[in-house]
């Protein structure tokens, strides 16, 4: 039996877990046994317990309850917390996901213990350093023993920084092996879509038509925190919502519902919570969100994941960020990098309003990503 620690701790890390979780249920239960640890970096209810029931995901097993604060404070408390699990559980490898501080944290501390790290969703680069997930992605990446990555780009970036695709076992930090295997977060779009169908009632609740309203997410750190960004964005959506009369649906991030008042100018605030357009929501449960997303006209969005999803549903979908990690989607034509630009955001929505015919070429993998990486784990 393989043993594997787990490390989640923000809400897109629960959510890519879940697909692992399954394939090892599903397929791999007498061959891995997985023990997860939650750092809790997220803790509301709706960004972090929502998500276990609702996608099978089994409860953490330990809990580091590490909350929010300063990257340097938060990292290092999990950097503790997690070494001292891993010197307890000793387990053959650990699991890390995307980009966040608790992936960084589980990178640092497994190797300097010398436990094997397995990064999920490796590889990928927005060549902006500024972004702390671009620090933390890139530190462990280069911690790691096995490297999935989800896109050929992210493939092809690894190579770049220097990793070898020849390399023969027995696989190390100093041998690691990369791998273009497709998407766990495509895996979970496919399976949970039409679960989605029974179990989420959000369209109705809120009142919605299918293909009539918009759904936007914000909660980068650089949105968030600059006002210009911050206001930029805000009116762009108030103006398109208002002239065009089409509902923004926007479940936002407690960073963001946070900083509204203090960072939106008080006339553009004000303007906002009188819009009968414009509908903000707390935190949606993975399912309201895969329903929100499948019904949708067109999603505005700074999340990683969640332009991935719009693909996955093949809407169009317009990126508030200076850059994207999914080229692919942009390369696509299916969307477009608006920044946080007033004008190009309005642009960005007239120019996928008008046009109907758009391509969405199956480039995330065949929904078994999670299963192939189970069967590199055992190999
Ligand atoms: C983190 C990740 C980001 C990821 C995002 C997913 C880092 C550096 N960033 O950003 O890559 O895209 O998660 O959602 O790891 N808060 C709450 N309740 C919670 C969690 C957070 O109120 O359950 C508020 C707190 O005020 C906190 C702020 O949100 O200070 C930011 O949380 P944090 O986890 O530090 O970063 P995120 O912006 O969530
Ligand atoms: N998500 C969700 N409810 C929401 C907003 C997002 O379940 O209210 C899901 C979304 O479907 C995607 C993931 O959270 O699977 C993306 O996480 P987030 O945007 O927080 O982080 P990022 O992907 O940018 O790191």
């Amino acid at each position: 039996m393989i043993k594997i620690l787990t490390v989640i701790g923000a809400r897109p890390q629960i959510i890519k877990a879940a697909a692992l979780s399954r394939a090892i249920r599903n397929k791999f239960s007498d061959k891995i046994n997985e023990i997860i640890v939650h750092t809790g970096q997220h803790y509301d209810e709706n960004m972090s317990n929502v998500f276990f029931d609702e996608l099978q995901i089994p409860k953490p097993n330990y809990n580091l309850n590490v909350g929010s604060s300063g990257h340097a404070r938060q990292t290092a408390q999990m950097i503790v917390g997690i070494e001292e699990i891993l010197l307890k559980e000793k387990p053959d490898f650990i699991i890390l996901y995307g980009d966040t501080n608790s992936t960084l944290a589980g990178a640092v501390a497994a190797a300097k213990i010398h436990i094997p790290v397995i990064h999920i969703e490796a590889g990928l680069r927005s060549f902006n350093k500024k972004m702390p997930e671009e620090i933390n992605r890139i530190t462990c990446d280069h911690a790691s023993t096995l490297l999935f990555s989800p896109t050929k780009t992210g493939f092809n970036n690894l190579v770049r920084e220097g990793f070898a695709i020849n390399n023969k076992p027995p696989f190390t930090i100093d041998n690691p092996q990369i791998y273009h295997c497709g998407d766990v977060m495509y895996d979970n779009s496919l399976y949970f879509s039409e679960i989605t169908e029974s179990r989420s009632d959000i369209i109705n609740k809120l009142n919605l038509k299918k293909n009539k309203f918009i759904l936007g997410t914000i909660h980068r750190n650089n949105n968030t925190d600059d006002q210009i960004r911050l206001n930029a964005i805000f009116s762009a959506l108030n103006k398109i919502s208002s002239k065009d009369k089409i509902i923004t649906v926007l479940p936002l991030h407690p960073r963001t519902s946070k900083l509204l008042k203090k960072n939106l100018s008080k006339k553009l605030y004000q303007e906002i919570f009188k819009n009968p357009y414009i509908k903000i929501i707390q935190p949606v449960s993975f399912l309201d969100m895969i329903a929100l997303e499948k019904n949708a006209k067109i999603v505005m969005t700074d999340s990683g994941g969640v332009q991935k999803e719009a693909y996955f549903f093949e809407k169009p979908c317009i990126i508030m960020r200076s850059e994207t990690e999914w080229k692919e989607i942009v390369e696509n034509k299916t969307a477009i990098v608006a920044d946080a630009d007033e004008q190009k955001i309005i642009d960005s929505y007239h120019h996928f309003i008008k046009k109907d015919k758009l391509n969405f070429p199956r480039i995330f993998g065949d929904g078994k990503a999670a299963e192939f990486i189970c069967g590199e784990i055992i190999k």
